[in-house]
């Protein structure tokens, strides 16, 4: 019998073909990934333009899988509910996207969702350390936001102990994933410095054998 998947991965559609995006969505369905990552950017926040709570709400309807929003915009605060309604599950936001993020935050739980916050490799953890006990997932970006298939930053590494350590210490629950250049080669530091979930874009559809990369990842091979 397998044993329980060392962790989350949740594959990035921002890596997937947009003009059959349905058909990614069910190849990620065929595999044992746990989440779809979505990938919202308003070309402010970030140099990139992606896609709204529209394309969301129509992939709701084609996956169960858990629907882990990324917004990567300005004023996250105007359209969390938008976000909510589309179907998203878990919605976060970048701390420094968010001047009330303790608003942000909750307006994402009264939607019923959970909430996630992420911080760009030049925000340090310690700027995060009053709301932690306000989310459930921190999304560790180990690359600077805007595209895919770029290369992992090491320093966020240190940045995945220390989250993991002030949740022991303080008893939290959150969940600590990455996002950025997550692929065969660097999941395993990344998995032994304690992150839950590894977001996979470019190295998740790059691969010819999906299911095997995340078996590969989920510690399952
Ligand atoms: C980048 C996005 C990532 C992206 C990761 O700004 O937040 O989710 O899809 O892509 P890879 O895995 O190719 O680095
Ligand atoms: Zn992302």
């Amino acid at each position: 019998m397998k044993t329980k998947p060392r962790c989350i991965v949740a594959p990035s559609l921002l890596s997937a073909n947009f003009s059959r995006v349905g058909e990614d969505v069910l190849e990620i369905g065929k595999t044992s990934a746990q989440w779809i990552h979505l990938d919202v950017m308003d070309g402010h926040f970030v140099p990139n333009i992606t896609f709204g709570p529209k394309f969301i709400s129509d992939i709701r309807p084609l996956t169960p899988l858990v629907l882990d929003t990324h917004l990567m915009i300005e004023h996250p605060d105007r359209y969390i509910t938008h976000f909510a309604k589309a179907g998203s599950d878990i919605i976060t936001v970048h701390s420094e996207a968010a001047v009330h993020l303790h608003r942000v935050l909750q307006a994402i739980h009264d939607e019923g969702k959970q909430a996630g916050v992420s911080i760009v490799p030049s925000t340090p953890v310690a700027s995060l350390e009053v709301i932690l006990s306000d989310v459930e997932l921190v999304l560790v970006m180990s690359v600077d936001p805007g595209f895919g298939g770029q290369k992992f930053i090491p320093s966020a590494l240190e940045k995945i102990r220390q989250l993991a350590e002030i949740r022991q210490t303080n008893r939290l629950n959150y969940r600590i994933a990455v996002d950025g250049g997550v692929n065969e080669t660097t999941f395993r530091q990344i998995l032994d410095a304690k992150a839950d979930v590894l977001v996979v874009g470019s190295a998740f559809f790059g691969a010819k054998d999906k299911q095997k990369l995340v078996s590969l990842m989920q510690g399952q091979e």
